[in-house]
């Protein structure tokens, strides 16, 4: 019989929390949780959020911590510091990332740093620095917020794809690595969902994701939160995503690269020249 749910009565530290999925989850896991540490660089959208969800629940535990992780210092900072006020860590929920679309030659370099350093190196350090505690007390769980590009790719996104296959590969590397210990690692690969993802991202060509296909971010949240519960490896939530997704993971590599080769050729005149915006001052230090 699977041990309780290490969401139930725990602490949990959850990067992402100002908006879109991690916003989502903030509101579901509350009802559950001792304690919500709640990290993004927009202190004043936490500090928000914090007041509805004490409100709400008023035993419950919020703390607001404003920190960007493009810093290196930050991660290991976040760990230390939820370990120091509760006294344990249970859940890492690994959701801040950002994206970028259009061609990788023609993306700003701030914007290029920024997308590696907050997707793969922050992410990395923070799940380095939350295992120690974890192995300690034998017990716990890392669910990470892949992407449907952490198990597939295409064209137009091949930054961001990159960083994803780390999370997702280094994910199921570490499931194996930690196997029998207690812990649980986990990620959720969703395919498009309603939040702030694509303003940041930029859609050079304006073109819509499909309604069908379109996740909310409750929906999407609900189901990193049921991969914890059940310990379920990866999670790609919703059927029409999952099935684009799932047949993109097992496809040949072959065929891929011919389909998507053809695309590439055929759409690379839509993405060329047509970079969004620079990028918006409100998001931190270093926009986002
Ligand atoms: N939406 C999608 O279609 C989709 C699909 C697949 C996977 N995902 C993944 O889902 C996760 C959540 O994205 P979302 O869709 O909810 O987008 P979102 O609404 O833009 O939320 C992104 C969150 O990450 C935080 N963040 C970004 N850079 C950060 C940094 N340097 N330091 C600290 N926090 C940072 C943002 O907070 P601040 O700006 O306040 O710092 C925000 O809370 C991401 O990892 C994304 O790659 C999204």
């Amino acid at each position: 019989m699977r041990s309780p749910s290490p969401i139930d009565d725990g602490v949990v530290l959850l990067t992402g929390a100002s908006s879109g999925i991690g916003a989502a989850m903030a509101a579901q896991l509350a009802p559950r949780v001792r304690a919500l540490v709640l990290v993004a660089r927009r202190a004043d959208r936490l500090e928000a959020l914090a007041a509805a969800l004490r409100a709400a629940h008023p035993r419950l535990v919020v703390d607001v911590e404003g920190a960007d992780l493009t810093d290196p210092a930050a991660p290991a900072a976040l760990v230390e510091g939820a370990l120091r006020r509760h006294g344990r860590l249970d859940v890492l929920i690994n959701n801040a990332g950002m994206g970028d679309i259009g061609l990788l030659h023609e993306c700003p370099e701030d914007k290029l740093l920024q997308m590696l350093q907050t997707n793969v190196v922050g992410l990395t350090l923070l799940t380095r620095a939350a295992l120690n505690p974890m192995l300690a007390a034998g017990r716990g769980a890392v669910l990470q917020v892949s992407s449907g590009f952490g198990l597939t790719w295409a064209p137009f996104f091949s930054a961001y794809v990159g960083t994803k296959h780390h999370v997702s590969a280094m994910t199921e590397a570490l499931r194996a690595e930690l196997a029998g210990t207690g812990l649980r690692i986990v990620q959720l690969c969703p395919g498009p969902v309603a939040t702030e993802f694509e303003q940041v991202a930029g859609n050079p060509t304006g073109q819509r994701v499909p309604a069908f296909i379109e996740l909310s971010a409750a929906d999407c949240a609900a189901a990193g939160i049921r991969a914890i519960d059940r310990d379920q490896a990866v999670a790609v939530p919703g059927l029409a995503a999952a099935l684009g997704i799932w047949a993109g993971a097992g496809a040949p590599r072959w065929l891929l690269r011919l389909a998507y080769g053809l695309a590439g050729r055929a759409l690379r005149p839509r993405f060329a020249g047509k970079r969004a915006l620079p990028l918006s001052a409100d998001h931190g230090p270093t926009g986002r």
